[in-house]
């Protein structure tokens, strides 16, 4: 998870020179019930519109609305209402985006497994140790104890390996920073218990499952993505591919919803994610309406030539493919989808047109081919490589197909689902930056150093007091606003709706706003640290290897 600019590495990726335009400004809207929430478009900053994500590289991103349109990442607000209490994070806009969310929703909402069985749902995410741990992955952190705490199984992993390729940190350092990310995440509240936590490195299954996944991807789709060229050190490409089995860990219990919390940089990890888990299924299942696969927008205008010619048929006299060529280049307007389909239609003929559902075989076993097919009620259609039903819809299928699918030694995989948090503004403007002290708030800072932080910080307030007084401050382009939303007024919606309307109604004066914030950030470091102090014991007695076996 990176909220930092710190992916530089080691100069031999090669996108790491980076765009540098347009920090993760916030904008937020005041009013409403809740606190305000920080806004899709990231303001009005210079390079408001730059948008870069890279993993190793220096990501930026000046106007979170364009993640929507240009990968098709969802606004989190469009699943809010199936998340039972939200998380503050998601109430107020700094989880902003995410994939897929509403399947790990449903399935926490509706867990009933038992305290010793696997879990319906499943939330995971890594962090390369390779430096202290900060406020930006206290997000995290927090974001992975709060589904714990709604029954999902947590996984805590750090990304040593990653660490090691990535940004060439030897073994003792990333030792000493391990232990250092444990201690946090137990302090705030991870309960090793109920979750699982390991390093890359010495995760013997992690690793299996990685080269198995590595079997579906080559070098030309990697370096589509990543940048990757012929000097990319191959350490890259296993890094890769670990992420990936990271990510599908959770699923080697059982097939299940899992969320993976982190900043939008970890995106490409998550397209690739989704892709490989599709990849490695026996199985797919799709609908259709004839023996020719369709898309989308072919399937829908299918559905329409089918509704409409449907009634004046009969079994004996059904709908044929041409009658519904015929039909849709009569009824719908031209289009790319309606010369297509009309394609496949003419040369289907005189079949029937017929809604179906349809299993492919990917990569099924024959036994587990002969298996589906038994287990399919109803009427049913086997060709070489597809089975068609006609009596069952496509969940009961999906379900059907990774039953088998299970049962005969496949994985399962359901498609891995993200949620996505702002970067955080640095304290002295710009980015924050794990090699700029200033402009970040460690957890292992002293907390007079964080109080002296918070005291330093830039604001969004005006030059003069009466000038505040009469126009109000920025609230929206404030990082220590930020502070309050995104960590010291925690839960308190109203603490954090008061700062605002304070802010920018002019009542608010940044000396004293600081002065409180500093209070706030010393008094939560005191806290942490003793907490982690705590955690020392708890973390000796896990079943972790703190120090690693390797030398460099
Ligand atoms: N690549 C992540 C980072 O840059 C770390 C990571 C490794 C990770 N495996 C993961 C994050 C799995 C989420 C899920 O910090
Ligand atoms: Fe920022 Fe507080 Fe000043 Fe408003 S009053 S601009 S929130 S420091």
């Amino acid at each position: 998870m990176t909220d930092d600019d710190t992916h530089g590495g080691d100069g031999t990726h090669p996108t790491d020179a980076g765009t540098d335009a347009g920090d993760a400004r916030t904008d937020g809207v005041p009013g409403g019930e809740g606190p305000p929430a920080f806004r899709a478009d990231g303001g009005s900053a210079a390079g408001a519109d730059e948008v870069a994500l890279d993993p190793w590289g220096s990501s930026t991103v000046g106007d979170y609305r364009k993640l929507f349109e240009e990968f098709g990442i969802g606004a989190f607000d469009d699943v809010l209402p199936e998340v039972p209490a939200p998380h503050y994070l998601m109430r107020r806009g700094v989880i902003f985006g995410h994939r897929d969310y509403g399947r790990v929703a449903r399935a926490m909402r509706e867990d009933e497994t038992g305290p010793d069985e696997p879990a319906d749902a499943a939330v995971l995410s890594g962090f390369m140790p390779t430096g202290d741990p900060h406020i930006g992955h206290k997000m995290v952190f927090d974001e992975i104890i709060w589904h714990q705490e709604r029954g999902a199984d947590a996984f805590g992993l750090i990304a040593d390996l990653e660490a090691h390729a990535a940004r060439g940190l030897s073994w003792d350092e990333i030792d000493e920073h391990t232990r250092s990310y444990l201690l946090s995440l137990l302090a705030l509240g991870f309960d090793p218990g109920d979750g699982e936590l390991y390093r890359q490195s010495t995760n013997r299954e992690v690793q299996d499952l990685a080269f198995e996944l590595g079997t579906r991807a080559n070098f030309s789709e990697l370096s589509a993505i990543y940048d990757f060229d012929g000097e990319t050190e191959v350490s890259y490409m296993q890094s890769v591919v670990t992420q990936m089995a990271d990510i599908l860990y959770p699923q080697l219990e059982k097939p299940r919803p899992t969320v993976i919390p982190v900043g939008p940089d970890q995106d490409p990890h998550m397209r690739l994610a989704r892709d490989l888990a599709a990849r490695m299924r026996f199985f797919k299942v799709t609908e259709g309406y004839a023996s020719f696969e369709v898309d989308d927008a072919e399937r829908e205008l299918l559905a329409r030539a089918y509704e409409a010619l449907e009634a004046a048929h009969d079994e004996a006299s059904p709908v044929r493919c041409a009658d519904a060529a015929g039909w849709l280049r009569e009824h719908e307007p031209a289009s790319d989808a309606r010369e297509g389909v009309v394609e496949s239609l003419d040369a289907a003929g005189k079949e029937p047109l017929r809604p179906r559902v349809r299993f492919l075989d990917r990569n099924a076993t024959d036994e587990a081919f002969e298996a589906l097919i038994g287990a399919i009620d109803g009427e049913k259609r086997v060709f070489e490589g597809h089975i068609d039903t006609f009596d069952m819809d496509r969940d009961a299928a999906e379900a059907l197909a990774r039953e088998v699918e299970v049962e005969h030694g496949g994985y399962g995989f359901q498609p891995p689902s993200s949620v996505y948090h702002r970067f955080m503004t640095g304290l002295t403007g710009g980015k924050m930056s794990s090699s700029v002290p200033a402009s970040h708030i460690s957890l292992l800072d002293d907390p007079e150093t964080g109080y002296d932080k918070v005291k330093s910080a830039t604001t969004g307030g005006r030059e003069t007091a009466e000038k505040q007084r009469e126009l109000g401050g920025e609230a929206d382009e404030c990082p220590v606003y930020e502070l309050y939303a995104y960590l010291l007024a925690g839960d308190d919606d109203e603490f954090a709706t008061e700062v605002y309307e304070e802010c920018v109604g002019g009542e608010r004066l940044c000396g004293d706003c600081k002065e409180q914030a500093a209070r706030l950030m010393e008094a939560f470091l005191e806290e942490h640290q003793e907490k982690r102090e705590e955690a020392e014991e708890l973390l000796d007695e896990l079943d972790f290897e703190l120090e690693s076996p390797r030398t460099d």
